[in-house]
């Protein structure tokens, strides 16, 4: 069933809107009639976004916020529902990094931080958000998760917290569903947004190990990340909820292999 300006006349509330995997979902939702809300720490990015994003002819509000601050949050809330807005998707998308640290070493204060802008953000819009859905009684909500979140690595805040989304995810899913209002998550494996590339560039990723465990040999793309959330928002998900959609160019899937023999090359 194809679906051409699914979105039309609906307000999509993206964090993370302006780079990155946010701003190619805010692209992909825009290109089929949304009207968007982008949040995000970085004034200059919405401002470029929005300018971007208008030019497909839909209403772009922007506002510059930190999701870890529930208060001001609430403020944006109260402020759309007084203009009008009723929010029907949100994507989920803000987040941040750590250096790679054991756990002896790793500055407690940048673990809170991750746990405050991955999870507690997500947690925060779901609260104002999701909520005000379950109320109207219709809505779709898209986390935005990670690969780590399913598999041991040396990211000792960043991959627990992207574990703690995804239960929240399936955890909220449960209490959504009698109330017409569904909740996924995407896994992203590497992504080349700029954000990876500047640490490829600085030497703190090295592109050719990563790619090595990557059975089909690439990063994926932005777009690619958004062409899954845009399925999960959409009715052709109308059964599908609670769950994480992985989308890695089958780095899960290769993981094990390699105990075994090398990965498999053209
Ligand atoms: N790129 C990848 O390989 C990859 C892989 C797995 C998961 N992810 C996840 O995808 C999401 C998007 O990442 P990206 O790669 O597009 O990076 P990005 O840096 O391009 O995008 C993240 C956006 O979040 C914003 N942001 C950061 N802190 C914020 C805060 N406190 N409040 C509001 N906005 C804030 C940034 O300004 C930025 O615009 C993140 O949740 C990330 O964890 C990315």
């Amino acid at each position: 069933m194809a679906e051409t300006h699914a979105f039309e006349g609906r307000w999509s509330l993206i964090t993370g809107g302006a780079s990155g995997i946010g701003l190619a979902c805010a692209q992909a939702l825009a290109q089929e009639g949304s009207a968007l809300v982008l949040l995000d720490v970085d004034a200059a990015g919405l401002a470029a976004a929005r300018s971007r994003l208008s030019s497909l002819g839909v209403a772009v509000e922007t506002r510059e916020v930190d999701v870890s601050d529930a208060a001001a949050l609430e403020g944006i809330a109260a402020d759309l529902d007084a203009r009008g807005v009723r929010v029907e998707h949100m994507v989920l998308a803000a987040g941040v990094l750590q250096p790679m640290h054991g756990i002896d070493t790793l500055d407690l204060a940048v673990h809170d931080r991750v746990w405050r802008i991955n999870y507690h953000g997500s947690y925060h819009c779901c609260r104002l958000w999701g909520e005000r859905m379950r109320v109207v009684g219709r809505g779709a909500i898209v986390t935005v998760s990670s690969v780590t979140a399913q598999r041991a690595t040396p990211l000792l805040a960043y991959g627990p917290a992207k574990a703690a989304l995804e239960n929240l995810t399936a955890s909220l899913s449960v209490a959504y569903a009698p109330h017409g209002v569904r909740i996924n998550a995407v896994a992203p494996g590497f992504t080349l947004t700029q954000a990876l590339q500047d640490k490829i560039d600085a030497g703190l990723r090295d592109a050719d190990a990563i790619l090595s465990q990557v059975p089909m040999g690439r990063f994926a793309t932005p777009q690619e990340i958004a062409a899954s959330v845009r399925f999960l928002l959409s009715d052709q998900a109308a059964a599908v909820t609670g769950t994480t959609l992985v989308v890695d160019c089958g780095w899960l899937a290769g993981s094990g292999w390699q105990t075994y023999q090398p990965m498999p090359r053209r």
